[in-house]
């Protein structure tokens, strides 16, 4: 049961709601005075009594039959930017809101300036501002190559006022709004400051609504990290359709690439990636980011070092070569260590314990550390054959050959499964100038394929045996 405090129903304009229990209180406490939690009291806007009887009196909640129910296909609107739209699944969606956390500094605002411009084209389209002037804005834009006099459609409003930002849009009518950055806009409705939970998540609901009525695409810039550093945006991610992260490529902060991601998608999948590289013009797409993934780290005589493998993975609907590293080493603890970067760890005890029982070699007594370069995550099984064959070059320390890719998964019994979209990850490979691919039999190629010989394998030992690692 939810309890509420008696002195709200006297109708205060806010009240505290605790985030554990969802009582209710009519002033902050450190301490929610009906389950006892700490700090979960977050001010939120009442409604009141009156207008929520109102609600229910004139809102005709009358259900109908799903079928009829119009469901076309949404409206997908590009921006121009290939990568962005690829993130996106396709495109902005009418009347979807877009939530696009990252760091500060890390390219948001350039980004999304350069995706206006482009919509500006042919869309109205509204750039709303709450960190900086409108001059520092067409600055900004002069920077990019953005010619703003050709783009009379691109309109700029430097606001934090919540309302004054609504009316805007409501008079402005443009059909996709960036609000950069959610944490500067406040409502006078809330005493609480700009940035606050409570702030930011009343802004985010009112302009979700405004979306939703109004059919405008809202786009929402939030600065945080991926570990939500700041509070604020994370409860956002369940109010919005899409969220995309923003990150340093390899975390590193002085790399020029950046990494958009697709962490929740209402429209699309949520496993693309985008690639970005920071110029002096503003942020360029990387249309062939394989070659990031590979370290181009040589023994010198053509071969990879030790305990590299290359595999192909298939980032939502594109494939993308990546070196798996391991490096295996005596273990100096009684509970070896099983690191893994970018490659999850469970997944990892399952294959030491098929690398033991099914090739007889043992790593029980081994410190064992996987990464895959450059920061990517890789989540599909097909990721397996190159986890292992790293982890056994690395044991043997001997280099697999350097224009070799590798996929596949394995399985408990030692065999090698079938991984989705074979072809299209040879096809990727041989693109890239590799020469050899060690895969399933089962995505085995009918017939030769070009520039690549293919090595189909069923069983782990086979893979083995082919690469002389036993
Ligand atoms: P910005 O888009 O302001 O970051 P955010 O909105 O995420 O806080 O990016 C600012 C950084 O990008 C700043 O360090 C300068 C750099 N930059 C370029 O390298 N080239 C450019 O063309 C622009 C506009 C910015
Ligand atoms: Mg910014």
């Amino acid at each position: 049961m939810i309890r509420t405090d008696a002195r709200d129903v006297s109708n205060p304009r806010t009240q505290f709601v605790c985030n554990a229990c969802g009582g209710s209180a009519v002033k902050w406490q450190g301490q929610c005075p009906h389950c006892g939690a700490w700090n979960a009291l977050i001010e939120t806007r009442s409604e009141g009594g009156a207008a929520r009887r109102r609600a229910t009196a004139t809102g005709a909640a009358s259900a109908v039959a799903i079928g009829e129910v119009t469901a076309a296909e949404p409206r997908r609107l590009f921006t121009g930017i290939e990568e962005l739209d690829r993130v996106l699944g396709g495109g902005l969606v009418d009347g979807g809101v877009v939530l696009i956390g990252g760091d500060p500094g890390i390219g948001k605002s350039t980004l999304l300036l350069q995706a206006l411009a482009k919509l500006a084209a042919s869309e109205a389209v509204l750039y709303v501002s709450g960190e900086e002037s409108a001059a520092q804005v067409a600055l900004r834009a002069q920077r990019l190559g953005i010619e703003a006099d050709r783009l009379p459609r691109l309109r700029v409003l430097a606001e934090i006022e919540l309302e004054t930002v609504i009316a805007a849009i409501e008079a402005e009518k443009p059909r996709v709004v960036v609000v950069d950055s959610i944490q500067t806009l406040f409502t006078p409705a809330l005493s609480s400051a700009p940035g606050s939970v409570s702030q930011v998540r009343e802004c985010a609901a009112s302009l979700t609504r405004l979306a939703k009525r109004s059919g405008a695409v809202v786009v929402l810039v939030g600065h945080v990290t991926k570990e939500g550093a700041l509070a604020g945006p994370r409860v956002l991610e369940h109010m919005v359709d899409t969220v995309l992260y923003f990150e340093y490529f390899e975390g590193d902060t002085n790399s020029a690439y950046r990494l958009v991601r697709a962490f929740k998608n209402r429209f699309g999948a949520i496993h693309e990636l985008g690639v970005f590289a920071m110029t002096d013009r503003g942020l360029r797409g990387v249309s062939n980011p394989s070659a990031l993934f590979l370290s181009q780290q040589g023994d010198g005589k053509g071969g990879l070092v030790p305990g590299s493998c290359v595999m192909v993975t298939q980032e939502g609907s594109r494939p993308m070569l990546v070196e798996i590293q391991a490096l295996v080493d005596a273990a100096h603890v009684p509970n070896p260590r099983r690191l893994c970067v970018g490659v999850d760890p469970q997944r990892l005890a399952m294959l030491l314990a098929v690398l033991s029982r099914h090739a007889g070699v043992a790593t029980y007594d081994q410190d064992v550390f996987v990464n895959a370069v450059g920061g990517v995550r890789i989540d599909e099984p097909a990721s397996d054959l190159a986890v292992l064959l790293a982890v056994l070059s690395s044991i043997r320390n001997r280099p697999l050959p350097r224009a070799m890719v590798v996929f596949g998964e394995v399985g408990l019994a030692g065999e090698i499964r079938p991984a989705a979209r074979g072809l299209e990850r040879m096809r990727e490979a041989a693109k890239i100038g590799f020469s050899t691919a060690l895969i399933p039999k089962a995505n085995a190629p009918r017939k030769a394929f070009e520039g690549l010989e293919v090595i189909a394998v069923e069983t782990l030992t086979e893979a083995i045996g082919e690469l002389r690692l036993r």
